[in-house]
């Protein structure tokens, strides 16, 4: 077990607080909520789906093409399953990189019935003639088909059953503009309140029978960088700790403990966080850098830092993205214990996302 935790210290990819999926997080599955008042937090998103989901029945037609996006293990795949669950309707499973011919995509959708919810999965990923054929899917409930080749070939229109579309990305910007016009509700997911954490944290003791009390629940919450992805994660480490150098229950101390040995700090900053932070400030005088310098500074992809770690330390302030690159802020400086700079000029932010 303690073999594990090292492990976990010194492998970038093991890294504790990635909110990418891991092998362990299968158990994420019965942990998912089902239907939408089992569903924590987001309360915005959530009464806007009740409406949509209400509007449609009352109607008696299917959902509206969704499309969520925002960091990974907010809860967009989750909230895919529970719009079909609302709906009372069938949901097929695909990603981006999945579909790679538009054969791939044109026999999904032929096998389709009506009100059947297609959950794209990192919908950015797609390719253009998929995409392609896509379009016309989601707005006419057609396909068109080309058939023969040459002078000879002629296209015919298939007729398809009226299904819905969920797609969900972590990189809205990469949503081509026609693909994104075709979805009738688009949501971005945020990161969770702490109360929210805390909640997520204490259902999913209470499912999986683990001991925790409420100062215990709330370090692992509040160290999760609210995901609650990572809250599920942080908890199972919480636990096997408490298991092997405590008596089994995680309370204040345990879970401190726990979340220390796998260097996350009171923030949920781990190792790759601080590596960023202190490139930009120790190497680059708090920037601006680009992100590509970054990347090859600390042998990360570049992807991985803007999925996972840029959007967290924007979210507290640490950073900033600039047109000339990236910028440490007076916050990183002091998260750091490190003498900010006697004057900083801020650059506007002029990338969103
Ligand atoms: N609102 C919530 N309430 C309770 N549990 C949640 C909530 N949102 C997510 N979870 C839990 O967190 C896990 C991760 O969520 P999910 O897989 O839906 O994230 P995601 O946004 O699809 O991530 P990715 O971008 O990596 O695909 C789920 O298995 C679920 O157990
Ligand atoms: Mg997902």
């Amino acid at each position: 077990m303690i073999k594990g935790i090292i492990h976990a210290i010194s492998d970038p990819q093991e890294r504790v607080i990635h909110p990418d999926k891991k092998p362990g997080d299968r158990v994420d599955l019965t942990l998912r909520p089902k239907l939408l008042q089992e569903v924590i937090g987001q309360e915005q998103i959530k009464e806007n789906l009740s409406i949509l989901v209400q509007a449609a029945q009352q109607r008696g037609e299917s959902l509206d093409h969704v499309l969520f996006y925002g960091p990974p293990g907010l809860g967009k795949t989750t909230l895919a399953h529970v719009l079909a669950n609302e709906m009372g309707v069938n949901i097929k499973i695909t990603a981006g990189p999945a579909v790679e011919r538009t054969g791939d995509l044109v026999s999904v959708l032929t096998n389709l019935h009506a009100g059947d919810v297609l959950f794209i999965d990192e919908i950015h990923r797609l390719g253009r003639a998929v995409e392609e054929i896509l379009y016309p899917a989601m707005e006419d409930f057609a396909l068109d088909i080309i058939i023969g080749k040459g002078p000879s070939a002629r296209s015919i229109r298939l007729k398809l059953p009226r299904f819905t579309v969920i797609g969900a990305t972590t990189r809205l910007a990469l949503v081509t503009a026609p693909l994104r016009a075709r979805f009738g509700a688009v949501y971005r997911l945020n990161y969770y309140e702490p109360h929210s954490m805390e909640e997520i944290v204490r259902r999913a003791a209470r499912l999986l029978g683990v001991e925790a009390d409420n100062d215990g629940i709330k370090v692992i919450a509040g160290r999760a960088r609210g995901t609650p992805r990572v809250a599920l994660r942080l908890m199972r480490r919480a636990r096997d700790f408490a298991e092997v150098r405590a008596d089994g229950e995680i309370n204040r101390t345990v879970a401190e403990d726990a979340l220390n040995l796998l260097n996350v700090d009171a923030l949920g900053l781990d190792d790759m966080d601080r590596r960023v932070l202190e490139t930009i400030i120790k190497k680059y005088n708090g920037g601006p850098v680009g992100l590509s310098t970054i990347s090859a500074s600390i042998s990360e992809e570049p992807d991985t830092i803007m999925d996972v770690v840029e959007p967290y330390l924007m979210q507290l302030g640490f950073l900033e993205r600039t047109q000339q690159g990236r910028l440490a802020t007076r916050l990183a400086y002091q998260h750091l214990g490190l003498t900010p700079p006697e004057k900083q000029s801020p650059q506007p932010n002029l990338f969103n996302s």
